[in-house]
């Protein structure tokens, strides 16, 4: 397993371009199963998750074609499988969001239930319950989603929970339907909103996306098209907390600032000059020590749990006492078991961080978890004293394009050991 060795005590400074978002990708190529005629998808990101996607539609008998360098284009007319096995599943939990697509243009899916992961159980009975109310027949057997509908039908769904992909599987579900689907309780997260302007583009007509209540009138077909995905909020707000964090100034471009406001007001509690463009980010944290903040994180607009582990390692060498309470999630600070180990005074109180900042925490060899705690250990080390080593990143690799290579433009001392 590859790690990454981090030379800590350097002050990042410097810009970075963003990559696409993961989060919207993943869903928008799920989606692409609903067309009738290729799609073009542009401005994907070199992710692990992207591959193992593009695996399990080519899988399923899906024509996936490069273009050029993560712009594919993707002619769904050629499916022959309607099954996500738990082989590919159990890989990537969001192969989950082929279920809504699968149903609503073939009338079958057999999907892998997706296991728990590091950070919580992630159930998918939301998914479940929507499709049920627009008129599937779902069987849970040997570890399957067994789904069929003859054409599934407008329904009014009401979600218990706020849920993202549970959101933009019952939204793919509903565009195909007969008739008018209702979400209410909706997520509102800005990749919901990607995934409902790229169907829209195809010929969907989806109202709402972005707020807690969204319409979809179903039609008959969708026609192929082209579309570029988002840039990735979270990645460029793991930069700038990379800049808080070693006292530092990174401008991050080709993302829009309005995705990240209530993280933005947390930088600049913590004590950051922001500055914002258009399209672009900068944090500024230069000749000062940030002071620690507190943070409970919610569902879009609220401050995002994907989020939390990179300000767990602000508040962990910031100036007084950080309080940072994990609402979505019921196990997502492992990050602050493996802090502890490089010197952070962090105590978990239940689902709450309470952190006393030290000047520096201490080189010690740390071990990834998942995607957002392997992030937060890395902004940890490189305000460490001494050289880290991270193993197990392979969960950074699942979220985060080229991370040595855009780090070392900052100005980090990083390195890959192949493993
Ligand atoms: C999405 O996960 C993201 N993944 C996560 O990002 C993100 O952390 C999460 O939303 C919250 O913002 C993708 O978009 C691919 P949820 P998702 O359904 O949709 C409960 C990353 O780091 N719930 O919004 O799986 C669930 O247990 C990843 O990129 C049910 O109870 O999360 C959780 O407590 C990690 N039943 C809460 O809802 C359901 O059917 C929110 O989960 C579905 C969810």
């Amino acid at each position: 397993m590859d790690k990454l060795l981090i030379a800590g005590g350097t002050r990042l400074d410097g810009e970075i371009v963003i990559s696409g978002a993961k989060n919207a990708a993943l869903p928008i190529l799920a989606a692409t199963l609903l067309a009738d005629e290729p799609v073009l998808i542009g401005n994907l990101p070199h992710l692990r998750d992207i591959t193992t996607t593009v695996g399990l539609l080519r899988r399923m008998g899906v024509a996936v074609t490069m273009h050029e360098p993560m712009r594919l284009e993707i002619d769904p007319t050629t499916i022959d499988d309607l099954v996500a096995p738990y082989d590919l599943v159990r890989t990537m939990r969001a192969s989950i969001l082929v279920l809504g697509p699968l149903l609503g243009r073939h009338g079958s899916a057999d999907v892998s239930l997706p296991g728990g992961c590091a950070i919580g159980a992630r159930p998918v009975d939301l998914h479940i319950q929507g499709m049920r109310a627009m008129g599937a027949d779902i069987d849970l057997t040997d570890g399957y989603i067994r789904a069929r509908a003859s054409r599934l039908h407008g329904a009014r769904i009401v979600l218990d929970k706020v849920t993202v992909t549970g959101t933009e599987n019952l939204l793919m579900a509903a565009v195909l339907a007969d008739g008018v689907t209702t979400i209410e309780n909706a997520a509102r997260e800005p990749e919901v909103v990607d995934l409902a302007n790229f169907l829209n583009s195809l010929g969907a007509r989806i109202r709402g996306a972005g707020t807690s209540r969204i319409e979809i009138e179903g039609v008959e077909r969708l026609h192929g098209g082209e579309y570029d995905v988002m840039p990735d909020r979270i990645e460029a707000g793991t930069y700038l907390a990379a800049a808080a964090a070693t006292r530092g100034r990174v401008r991050a471009k080709r993302v829009s600032p309005g995705d990240l406001d209530a993280v933005l007001a947390k930088f600049a509690e913590a004590g950051a000059h922001i500055d914002t463009g258009d399209d672009w980010i900068e944090v500024d944290m230069r000749t000062r020590r940030p002071q620690a903040v507190r943070i409970t994180t919610a569902p879009f607009p609220g401050f995002p749990t994907d989020m939390q582990a990179q300000f767990v390692a602000i508040n962990a060498v910031a100036e007084g006492v950080g309080v940072i309470t994990e609402t979505i999630f019921e196990n997502r600070f492992q990050h602050v078991l493996e802090m502890q180990r490089m010197g952070a005074r962090i105590r978990l109180e239940g689902n709450t961080a309470v952190s006393e900042g030290v000047e520096q925490l201490q080189a010690a060899p740390v071990m990834a978890t998942d995607l957002r705690a392997s992030a937060s250990l890395v902004l940890a080390a490189l305000v460490a004293d001494g050289d880290t080593m991270v193993d197990r990143i392979y969960h950074i690799d699942r979220g985060y394009e080229c991370i040595e290579e855009k780090l070392a433009q900052l100005g980090a001392s990083i390195r890959r050991i192949p493993g």
